[in-house]
């Protein structure tokens, strides 16, 4: 997948499928299965970190996920997650914190919100670094979204996630992701912009999807809020592998005899 592919994906009706990598070992994975794209996503810092938002982490460490999962995945098309408040520095701080991210590997950077960032959005284009929006929940607002809620319900806000879009259309972005919007509002926002929107909890009426990997897997058992599928009992996998391991040293049957060295 590269650049084009989300335009053409878009005007030929084929979805869009993004996954999130913190890491080597999952981009490498990722890279050997179908799915298009990686995000390596701030959410970093909840699902690896164990932060209960996505606010600590900076571009210094973001970077050092963007370059694990870079040596993971050497083809595949990487989305850098700008962190909480790097693009938001002034235009030469902030290009200086693209950049950081893009020299790590990233093919592209991603940043929450449009109001206030449409022309970092459009130097940052015009410099040749391609840009993917983020609307609706945005987790970075988090302290003034008062919580992880769903965005646009009621027409003054459908209408402001609507103009936003348009706005980051209008600035450059390639692509946006619409998180937790309710699906006839993402389903129209869709409609009514060409670039590709990827949605997570926005519904089916979008042009692609996103998830976070740990809650596709099902690893991340205690968090399951209503749009996540895990398309795998990993948890339970994992804790079986585990207890198996634990009780085979316990009695002795690990290692076996082709398990050690002569
Ligand atoms: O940080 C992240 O993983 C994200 C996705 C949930 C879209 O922004």
């Amino acid at each position: 997948m590269n650049i084009n592919d989300f335009i053409s994906k878009k005007r030929d009706g084929i979805p869009i499928s993004m996954v999130t990598s913190y890491d080597s070992w999952s981009a490498k994975l990722i890279a050997a299965s179908d799915v298009d794209c990686i995000l390596v996503g701030d959410s970093v810092s909840m699902v690896l970190h164990g932060h209960s938002t996505t606010l600590p982490v900076d571009t210094r460490q973001m970077a050092v996920h963007v370059e694990a999962v870079r040596r993971g995945a050497p083809e595949s098309f990487i989305i850098g997650d700008l962190p909480f408040l790097s693009f938001r520095m002034g235009m030469e701080k902030s290009m200086e914190n693209i950049a950081v991210l893009m020299r790590a590997g990233a093919n592209a950077v991603k940043l929450e919100g449009a109001a206030g960032n449409l022309e970092l959005i459009r130097h940052t284009v015009d410099s040749g670094v391609p840009v993917m929006g983020h609307l609706g929940l945005t987790p970075q607002s988090i302290n003034r979204l008062g919580g992880f809620r769903v965005q646009g319900r009621g027409k003054e806000a459908a209408d402001r996630i609507l103009d936003d879009a348009q706005s980051l259309q209008e600035a450059g972005c390639f692509s946006i992701v619409l998180e937790a919007v309710p699906g006839d509002i993402a389903g129209s926002i869709t409609t009514g912009l060409n670039i590709p929107i990827i949605g997570i909890g926005a519904g089916i009426d979008v042009d692609g999807q996103v998830l976070v990997l740990q809650d596709l897997l099902g690893l991340t058992a205690e968090f399951k809020p209503k749009f996540v599928r895990n398309f795998l009992d990993g948890a339970s996998l994992v804790k079986k592998a585990l207890n198996d391991y634990h009780h085979e040293v316990t009695e002795r049957s690990f290692p076996g005899k082709t398990e050690w060295y002569e």
